[in-house]
């Protein structure tokens, strides 16, 4: 709901009792500190104020909102607790310092794990400018994601599809290839019946401009957004179809058939969208993972084998050649679903790594 603002929580505390607190809700011009210290009124005075995140220091963008920082000082509340540093360049540290030189008590690192995971989408956008990227695959036991005729509806049970449906709702685009677009025909919408600030973006990567008009995809275009991203060089001719039913067709640089996925993750951060969510196929999860692009994993594994060598492998492309290679997950949780468990995890090499 807040995307691409920070998740932020506040709570205000005066003799052990919790006598304020709020939460930031995009929408309104208030964040959450501000919030928590109105409901606390004069009891906010040599309070103790907890907030996931350092209180901003800046007026926010386009003059939306007063520094928290300013609101605090006023309060005069005697400490604040916060789980993490601002990673905003704008902020890092500069709401802690100006809240010390009040005379302020701050104390840092509470939950400092879990606040960094509330806000690692938001920690990603905003000190690269890219969205954070989290991969999804269903794959039997063996790792297949579909069968030798390319069957893969479903792999997994209702519930891990669930699960899945829930994962989806928390990211601002979604992307898949053109080959499980031609194969699926899916729709790729959020549909979990939860409210959502800004509609789920889907995003094709189209080299040639094959997505049918016909497809499930384009035909709600015009309600779900749709987001083709295609070769510089594709025609003109080609694109009308496409963005007369509604989509938008953008052209980035190509070879050998593969779309420039910085290129791609650039004009999605370009706008705002700040988490995206990769569901396929192996050809496009090889790309991710083989360019160390992805930030997050998350494998809903079946206990069905499919077998056969020409089953498709949930991560195409070349594959590492030395185990030492490999991509290793840490910070793996594992959930069960009535059969099928999920399994997350974070890649050792992702540049990012040190973000969340
Ligand atoms: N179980 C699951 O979780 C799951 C999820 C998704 C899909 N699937 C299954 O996976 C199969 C489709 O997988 P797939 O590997 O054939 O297709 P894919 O990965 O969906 O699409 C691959 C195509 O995307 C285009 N592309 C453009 N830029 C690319 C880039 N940088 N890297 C990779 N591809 C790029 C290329 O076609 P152009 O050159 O024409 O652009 C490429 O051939 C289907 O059977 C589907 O059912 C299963």
């Amino acid at each position: 709901m807040v995307s691409p603002n920070p998740l932020v929580g506040s709570v205000v505390v005066k003799d052990g009792v919790v006598v304020g607190s709020g939460y930031h809700r995009y929408d309104e011009l208030k964040h959450a500190e501000v919030w928590a210290l109105e409901e606390a009124g004069s009891l906010a005075r040599g309070s103790s104020v907890y907030v996931n995140l350092e209180p901003c220091s800046h007026q926010g963008s386009g003059k939306r909102t007063p520094p928290c920082v300013k609101a605090l000082i006023d309060a005069r509340v005697g400490r604040v607790v916060a789980s993490m540093f601002d990673p905003n360049p704008r902020v890092n540290g500069s709401g802690f310092e100006q809240l010390r030189a009040a005379g302020i008590e701050v104390e840092t690192g509470l939950l400092e794990t879990e606040a960094r995971r509330l806000n690692e989408k938001y920690a990603k956008f905003v000190t690269t400018g890219l969205p954070f990227v989290h991969l999804k695959v269903a794959s039997s036991l063996d790792g297949c994601i579909a069968t030798v005729s390319g069957e893969s509806k479903w792999i997994t049970g209702e519930s891990a599809r669930n699960a899945s449906q829930a994962l989806r709702h928390q990211y601002d685009a979604i992307l898949i290839g053109i080959g499980t677009a031609l194969a699926d025909d899916p729709i790729l919408t959020d549909r979990t019946g939860l409210q959502r600030r800004r509609p789920l973006t889907r995003v094709v990567l189209d080299s040639n401009l094959r997505l049918s008009p016909e497809s499930q995809l384009v035909r709600t275009a015009a309600v779900n957004p749709l987001l083709i991203f295609t070769a510089k060089s594709t025609g003109n001719h080609d694109r009308l179809r496409l963005v007369q039913a509604g989509a938008e067709v953008v052209g980035v640089d190509s070879s050998d058939g593969r779309l420039d996925l910085k290129a791609v993750l650039t004009e999605l951060g370009k706008r705002e969208l700040a988490s995206l969510i990769v569901e396929g196929g192996a050809e496009v999860a090889g790309s991710f993972v083989s360019q160390n692009l992805v930030d997050k994993f998350t494998f809903f594994i079946a206990p069905k084998i499919l077998g056969g060598k020409r089953s498709h492998p949930s991560i195409g492309g070349e594959g590492f050649q030395r185990l030492t290679d490999a991509v290793v997950l840490h910070d793996v949780v594992t959930l069960h679903h009535n059969e099928d468990i999920e399994l997350t995890g974070y890649s050792r090499r992702n540049l990012h790594r040190d973000l969340y």
